[in-house]
């Protein structure tokens, strides 16, 4: 099921400032913030040659960061994405398997469609599928 990774997300208190430390400190390329209104985060990405990552920060009063950056104020990792041929496909195999996914496919931060799966039934670490194009 699963290709490429696509993304390691870390949230962080602060967008600006993670994002001057990838760009200025360590020499990355950093994208604009991108408010992503349906899933309350506003996020930044940083191209790595192989792979990318995903800065992240709350958007809105319910924001699902929230309560993992109250855990973890200095931030931390948050989630893994790997890209997949199918989300409808990976999504009902998951399910028949018995793993809690957390959404319907839906837009992410790419325009294409993503899931998430509980962490509860993937070892603790919050996984995302993105369908890729
Ligand atoms: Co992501």
């Amino acid at each position: 099921m699963l290709n490429r990774v696509n993304h390691v997300a870390i949230a962080v208190p602060d967008l600006a400032v993670a994002a001057a430390f990838y760009r200025d400190v360590l020499g990355a390329e950093v994208s604009e913030p991108v408010d992503l209104i349906d899933h309350g985060v506003t996020s930044i990405f940083v191209q790595i040659s192989n792979m990318k990552l995903e800065l992240l920060a709350p958007l809105g009063e319910n924001s699902p960061i929230s309560g993992y950056l109250a855990k973890n104020p200095a931030g931390g990792l948050h989630h893994l994405c790997f890209e997949v041929k199918d989300i409808q496909g990976s999504t009902a195999v998951l399910e028949a398997s018995g793993v809690r996914v957390l959404n319907q496919p839906k837009p992410g931060a790419h325009g294409r469609p993503i899931i998430f799966m509980h962490p509860k039934d993937t070892f603790g670490c919050l996984l995302e599928l993105e369908e890729a194009s």
